[in-house]
């Protein structure tokens, strides 16, 4: 076993975004990193970040692709026989296949919630038994405004943030009574790749009743991806997650993101639908 004074987190998803972000900023926090990411040829921009900032001796990057339970069980045993400890979890790995519903083909259903849903589920239950055991450790799960509110053409995502939300509630209160913290994120829109890749995947789907709002969606998406939030004040965010005594269970984050849900918590349903119809179908289609 190798010394360990310093804390050892797990972070997914780190080729792009928050999570290559999230490695570099709890390295220089004195974490020892296993930045895992699906494909291992995806590592420069994560490689040249970790020189500038220096802390090369603090990160190790590990592929592992969420959906892949041999590759999770590889890397936490890897882990544990070498620290026998993993302190912190965070599930940040993800994507959001856009499309209406019925114009998802099942597989692409199924392919959503295998990364955002049971990917976290995989990973989760094969790093428990070593928070369970040493009675610590925090679990970050990387959910999003998608996983409290709903809208149109992104049913697949929001569906599997939803079932994160619920899986996070339930794993919350089994892992209280063990000192086990499990912390949900709920960010708005932040500049990272996922617009990118969001967009390019929207232009692939075609049923004509949906062009009209469908158009209108995607200028709305290319105007909020510009004006989107700096994904620091996110990190920053995990970083005083990490910090606290008795973190919290959700934590929103993001333009508009806590009236957006004060809206749908406060308004009948009906108002709020009224709203939200509206400024998507306006102007553009106006059936
Ligand atoms: N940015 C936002 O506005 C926003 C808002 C709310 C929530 N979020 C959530 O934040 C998390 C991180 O996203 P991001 O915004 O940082 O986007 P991003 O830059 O696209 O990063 C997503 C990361 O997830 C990885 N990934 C996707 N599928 C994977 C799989 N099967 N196994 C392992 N890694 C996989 C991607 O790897 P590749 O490079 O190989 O694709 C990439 O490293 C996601 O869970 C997302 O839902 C983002």
């Amino acid at each position: 076993m190798e010394s360990y004074h310093r804390q050892i987190a797990l972070i997914t998803g780190t080729s792009s975004g928050f999570g290559m972000l999230t490695t570099v900023a709890l390295a220089k926090k004195g974490f020892q990193v296993f930045a895992a990411m699906r494909n291992l040829d995806r590592s420069g921009p994560l490689v040249q970040l970790i020189r500038e900032e220096g802390v090369s001796e603090l990160i190790e990057i590990i592929k592992m692709d969420v959906t892949d339970p041999l590759e999770i069980k590889q890397v936490v045993n890897q882990i544990a026989d070498r620290f026998k400890r993993i302190d912190v979890l965070i599930n940040n790995a993800g994507y959001a296949a856009p499309g209406f519903v019925e114009e998802v083909s099942l597989e692409e259903w199924r392919e959503q919630f295998e990364t955002n849903f049971f990917g976290v589920v995989s990973l989760t239950q094969t790093v428990l038994p070593f928070m369970r055991t040493q009675r610590k450790g925090t679990i970050i799960n990387m959910s999003s405004i998608s996983g409290r509110l709903g809208f149109p053409a992104l049913g697949p995502y929001v569906s599997s943030k939803f079932a994160l939300e619920g899986f996070s509630e339930s794993l919350r209160l089994e892992m209280a009574p063990f000192g086990v913290h499990v912390v949900l994120i709920e960010p708005g829109s932040y500049q990272t790749e996922i617009w990118r890749k969001g967009l390019e995947a929207t232009a692939s789907t075609s049923m004509p009743d949906y062009q009209p709002w469908k158009e209108r969606i995607r200028l709305e998406v290319e105007q909020t991806s510009a004006s989107a939030g700096n994904p620091h004040d996110v990190i920053r965010l995990i970083e005083h997650i990490l910090q606290a005594k008795h973190p919290k269970l959700r934590y929103p984050i993001g333009k508009g993101v806590k009236a957006g849900m004060a809206f749908k918590s406060l308004l009948p349903w009906s108002w709020f639908e009224r709203i939200i119809v509206n400024h998507w179908r306006k102007e553009k289609n106006p059936r």
